[in-house]
C-alpha cells in the first residue's frame, strides 16, 4: 500500500503511559502448548493481531476447543495425541510462525494436514522446518519441495539431531514441538541464540527440556503437560515502534508497563542505550519463566552505533527501526549478517532502502544488510508498505519524526501484529 502526506510541519512529541496487547511470539506458543497440555489453559492479553488470530483458526480446526471471552482466552487441551484430522485446508494467513510451528505440532500429532497461507507467506521457504522434519520421519508434499501450499503426514517420529543453518525460533521451535513426541533424544544445535519462548514455557509445563548455550535437547514426554494459567506481556516488538517515536521526539517521556523483558527480546532496548538513548527498565513480574516489567524512554541525541552480528537474530524484528534511529545518529551505521530479513513478510532490507532512499536517507543496500550514514533529515516522500506490518509502522513512526500529519495514513496489514497502533499512538501524541 502507498500513501502520500500534504506537508505541513508539525512540531510535536510522545508524552503518557501505555500497555500493549500481549507478546505475539509468547501467544502462539501458549495457544499451541496449552492444546498439547491435559487440562484447560487459562490466557489472559493475548496478542489481538491477526496472526494469532490465524493460529487460533488453525487449532480449532484439528478440533482443539478454544473459547474467547472478552479478556480471557480457554484452551481445553487433551493431552498428546488429541488433535482432530482437520477436513479443511489450514489456512496460516500472513503467519510464518503459525505455518512453521503447526508443522512440527501436527508431525508429532501423526495427522495428515493440508497448509497453506496469503500470497506473502507463500512465498517464504518452507523446506528448512520441512526437511529436519522429513528425517524424522514425517512426509511432506510442497510446491518447489520448499513452498506452501503443502501436504504433510506425521508418522512415529524418530528423535533428531540437527545443526540448524539459521538462527531461527521459528525453527527451533517447530522441531522441538515434533521432539516432544519423537522416540528417544532430539538435539537441536542453533548457529547463535534466538528466542528461548518455547524452551522457557514448555519447561514450565513439565517437559524434558534442557538447554545448554546454544543447543536445546528435548525428550519425548512421557508425563502430560501441565496446563498454563498466564497473563501474557505486552509485545516488546510493539512497543519498540514507540520507543524509537519517545527517542527521536524531542522532549518526549513515555512508560512502557508489563512489557516482556525476555532477555532474548531485549537486544533492541540495549541497542538504544547503546546509542545514547534514555532506556530504564524494571522486571516486575514472571510467569511461565517469562520475565516481564516496566520501561520508561525520553528523548536522546543518538550516536551511531553498529551491533555485533551475534546480536542480530534478537534484532531481527526491530531491524526495520534500528534503520530509522540509525538515520537519525551522528555516524556510520552498519548492519550485516542479517541475509534473514529477505525472508521475512516482504524482502525487508529492500522494503527499508526502498523508503529511507526516497525519504532522502544516506543508506545503502548490502547483501545481508544496509548501511547509512547520519544524521538526515527525513524529506516526506510516499510510504511503500510492500504489505508488511512493521515496514508500515516504521515509516508511520518516520512520517511523525518528521513533522508529518499521521492522520490520513491508513495501513490494513498492522492488524497482522498490532491492530491498535493508530490509536495507541494518537493517544500519546501532543503538540507543542
Ligand atoms: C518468531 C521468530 C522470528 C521472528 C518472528 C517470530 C517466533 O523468526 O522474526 O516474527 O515467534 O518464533 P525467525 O525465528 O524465523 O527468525
Amino acid at each position: 500500500m502507498t500513501n502520500k502526506f500534504p506537508h505541513v510541519k508539525l512540531p510535536l512529541c510522545i508524552k503518557g503511559e501505555l500497555y500493549f496487547s500481549g507478546d505475539k511470539s509468547i501467544s502462539h506458543r501458549a495457544l499451541m502448548f496449552g492444546a498439547l497440555a491435559t487440562g484447560k489453559t487459562q490466557l489472559t492479553n493475548v496478542n489481538s493481531g491477526d496472526d494469532v488470530k490465524s493460529t487460533i483458526r488453525v487449532l480449532s480446526a484439528c478440533g482443539v476447543e478454544i473459547i474467547q471471552n472478552n479478556d480471557a482466552t480457554i484452551v481445553n487441551g487433551n493431552g498428546f495425541k488429541s488433535l482432530k484430522l482437520p477436513i479443511q485446508v489450514l489456512d496460516c494467513g500472513n503467519s510464518g510462525t503459525t505455518a512453521r510451528l503447526m508443522m512440527g505440532l501436527c508431525a508429532g500429532e501423526g495427522i495428515r494436514v493440508e497448509m497453506t497461507g496469503d500470497a506473502s507467506l507463500r512465498k517464504r521457504p518452507m523446506d528448512r522446518v520441512l526437511l529436519p522434519l522429513r528425517r524424522m520421519g514425517a512426509h511432506f508434499l510442497a510446491r518447489s519441495d520448499k513452498f506452501l501450499p503443502i501436504m504433510l503426514s506425521g508418522d512415529r517420529l524418530n528423535s533428531l539431531n540437527c545443526v540448524l543453518p539459521v538462527a531461527s525460533a521459528q525453527i527451533k521451535s517447530a522441531l522441538i514441538l515434533a521432539g516432544l513426541q519423537a522416540d528417544g533424544i532430539t538435539t537441536i544445535t542453533s548457529p547463535r541464540q534466538s528466542r528461548d519462548h518455547s524452551e522457557r514455557m514448555l519447561s514450565a509445563m513439565g517437559a524434558n527440556i534442557h538447554i545448554d548455550g546454544f543447543v536445546v535437547t528435548v525428550e519425548k514426554s512421557t508425563k502430560p503437560l501441565k496446563p498454563i494459567n498466564m497473563h501474557i506481556p505486552g509485545d516488546v516488538s510493539s512497543a519498540a515502534f514507540f520507543i524509537v517515536a519517545a527517542t527521536l521526539l524531542k522532549s518526549s517521556e513515555i512508560i512502557i508497563k508489563d512489557v516482556s523483558l525476555n532477555p532474548t527480546r531485549t537486544a533492541f532496548l540495549d541497542y538504544v542505550e547503546s546509542m545514547g538513548g534514555f532506556v530504564n527498565k524494571e522486571i516486575i513480574r514472571t510467569e511461565m519463566d517469562e520475565p516481564s516489567g516496566n520501561v520508561l524512554i525520553k528523548s536522546a541525541e543518538l550516536t551511531a552505533y553498529s551491533p555485533d552480528i551475534s546480536r542480530i537474530p534478537n534484532l531481527i524484528d526491530e531491524l526495520p527501526l534500528v534503520a530509522l534511529l540509525a538515520s537519525q545518529a551522528t555516524g556510520t551505521t552498519i548492519i550485516k549478517g542479517a541475509g534473514e530479513l529477505r525472508f521475512k513478510e516482504s524482502d525487508r532490507i529492500k522494503a527499508i532502502v526502498t523508503n529511507l532512499k526516497k525519504w532522502n536517507v544516506n543508506i545503502t543496500e548490502l547483501e545481508d544488510g544496509f548501511e547509512i550514514i547520519g544524521p538526515n533529515t527525513l524529506t516526506p516522500s510516499s510510504i511503500e508498505s510492500f504489505g508488511d506490518h512493521r515496514i508500515a509502522m516504521m515509516m508511520t513512526i518516520a512520517a511523525l519524526v518528521a513533522g508529518e500529519d499521521i492522520s490520513k495514513l491508513d495501513f490494513p496489514e498492522i492488524a497482522i501484529s498490532f491492530p491498535e497502533f493508530f490509536t495507541a499512538l494518537n493517544q500519546l501524541i501532543q503538540h507543542d
